[in-house]
């Protein structure tokens, strides 16, 4: 179980990507090139398959958007690197089976946010989808806020149940609240409540065999 999942009757606290982890700096010191050298090459040998080249957003997100890191702490980055996040993000560090020294991870991660962030940027409300929301308000605003550019019924669209089969409710929330600038989409001005109401309703819609969130 790599993620930690709390369940209460009423309320179902997210935490999977969100966790802060306490961690240490090991710099490798045999290793001659800078630490921004070896981010940008751990990057493009780990992430840039999936997150795309320089971090601009491929099969997955990007990573370059600044408004994404305003929002989240180094630690909560590093917990995603390490245990994975959803079906389609891999876990990376050897602790959780991956390829890469759990020490090594923090300080690259510091070395992204310094390539990929942009000092004064106003942070979204929240990075993190933390409340269970109320599917059939969900369903109402669906209608209002996103039916115009996601038609429902439309095949591969965000309500087709194989996409969302794949996508965790934390990958449906990034795609409201800070939307796919590679694709054109900014990030909707829509409150936490509004936007975790729309995640619950569309993850009411998973097929059968999977009628809840992906994350492991
Ligand atoms: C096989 C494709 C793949 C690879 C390789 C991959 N990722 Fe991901 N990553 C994803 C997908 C897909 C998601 C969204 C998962 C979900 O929540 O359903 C994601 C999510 C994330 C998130 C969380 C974003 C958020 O707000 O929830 C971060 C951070 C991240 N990846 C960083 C990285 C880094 C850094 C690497 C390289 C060490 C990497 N990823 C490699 C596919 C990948
Ligand atoms: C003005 C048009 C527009 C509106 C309104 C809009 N979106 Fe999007 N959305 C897009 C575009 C363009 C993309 C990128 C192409 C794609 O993935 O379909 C996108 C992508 C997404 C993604 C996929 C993100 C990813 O990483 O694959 C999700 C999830 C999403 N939108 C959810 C929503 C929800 C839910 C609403 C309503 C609250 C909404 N969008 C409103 C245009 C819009």
């Amino acid at each position: 179980m790599k993620f930690a999942r709390i369940f209460a009757s009423t309320t179902l606290l997210v935490t999977g990507c969100s966790h802060e982890m306490p961690y240490s700096y090991r710099p490798d010191p045999s290793n001659e090139s800078t630490l921004a050298e070896q981010a940008a090459t751990m990057y493009e040998t780990n992430c840039a398959g999936c997150h795309g080249i320089d971090g601009g957003g491929s099969s997955a997100r990007p990573l370059d958007d600044p408004r994404w890191w305003a929002t989240v702490t180094d630690a909560q980055v590093v917990h995603v690197v390490s245990s994975g996040c959803g079906v389609l993000m891999p876990a990376f560090s050897k602790s959780n089976g991956g390829s890469l020294d759990d020490a090594t991870i923090p300080p690259m991660v510091s070395q992204w946010r310094a390539r990929w962030s942009k000092p004064n940027t106003t942070p979204a409300p929240s990075g993190w989808l933390v409340q269970q929301g109320d599917p059939t308000r969900g369903a109402a605003l669906y209608t209002t806020a996103c039916q115009r550019c996601h038609p429902t019924g439309a095949a591969g669209g965000i309500t087709d149940e194989n996409y969302l089969a794949l996508q965790s409710d934390q990958a449906l929330w990034n795609g409201i609240v800070f939307g796919r600038p590679d694709l054109g989409k900014v990030g909707l001005d829509i409150s936490a409540t509004d936007s975790a109401d729309i995640v619950a309703w569309l993850g009411s819609k998973r097929p059968a065999w999977t009628k809840k969130d992906p994350s492991p």
